[in-house]
């Protein structure tokens, strides 16, 4: 379970953002929505302890990751999270399965690289460079990295961001039916996919202040 109390965060610009408490429960799914710049990259970087906040507990199965070290954050990240980032993160210049398997300087197993890539339709780009794909394959390689580890986390901020409604509705059934049993948090601007997922949360409502100070 992932508890959101009281959490506030500010960034050196001054703009500051204050969330109301969320709870998002294991095994289920969410789909955040919410105006550009209303906080949810900046909540979803707070889940995978990649920023911290300024006040307020993040509490992942009992532990408040504010209260931890930067190293003790990477290393349950690592464990725990797989992260689907806004901008992908792929390095074009190597191929899909290199894109994978890089994952192993960290310490990751990425021994279930094949068998995530043909759930996901791309087992034949394996060998292909990322930029010579499309965006939907693209796409669904950052997925397969997100998830080879079989991550009890999954946060995936505007998986369908770069496609046609069809492809991305698509890429969304994939992802949903691969996050079955794990807890999912995706951030949509697209609420034609809310019928993907358990709960909808408005996060124009969630942040309470958005302020410039
Ligand atoms: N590194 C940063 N430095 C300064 N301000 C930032 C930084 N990151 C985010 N912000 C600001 O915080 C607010 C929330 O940003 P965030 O990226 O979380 O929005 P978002 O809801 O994900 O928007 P979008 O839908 O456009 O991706 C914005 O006003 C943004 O300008
Ligand atoms: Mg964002």
């Amino acid at each position: 379970m992932i508890e959101v109390k009281g959490i506030s965060k500010k960034f050196k610009n001054e703009t500051a953002i204050d969330y109301k408490d969320m709870t998002f429960e294991d095994g289920k799914s969410y789909i955040l929505l919410g105006a550009s710049g209303c906080g949810k990259s900046t909540l979803l970087n707070m889940i995978a302890g990649i920023l911290s906040p300024e006040k307020g507990e993040i509490i992942i199965d009992n532990v408040d990751i504010t209260k931890i070290s930067q190293k003790e954050k990477d290393l349950l990240r690592i464990k725990s999270i797989g992260y689907i980032f806004q901008d992908f993160k792929l390095i074009t210049e190597m191929t899909v399965i290199d894109n994978i398997n890089i994952l192993r300087l960290e310490g990751v197993d990425t021994s279930r690289a094949d068998e995530v890539l043909k759930s996901l339709d791309i087992l034949d780009k394996k060998n292909k460079k990322v930029k010579n794909l499309s965006g939907g394959e693209r796409q669904r390689v950052a997925i397969a990295r997100a998830i080879v580890k079989s991550p009890d986390i999954i946060l995936a901020d505007e998986p369908t961001g770069n496609l046609n409604f069809a492809i991305g509705e698509a890429v969304i059934k994939q992802l949903t039916e691969i996050a079955k049993g794990k807890t999912l948090i995706a951030v949509t601007h697209d609420d034609r996919l809310c019928k993907y997922f358990d709960y909808v949360i408005d996060m124009n409502e969630m942040t309470g202040g958005k302020y410039d100070a």
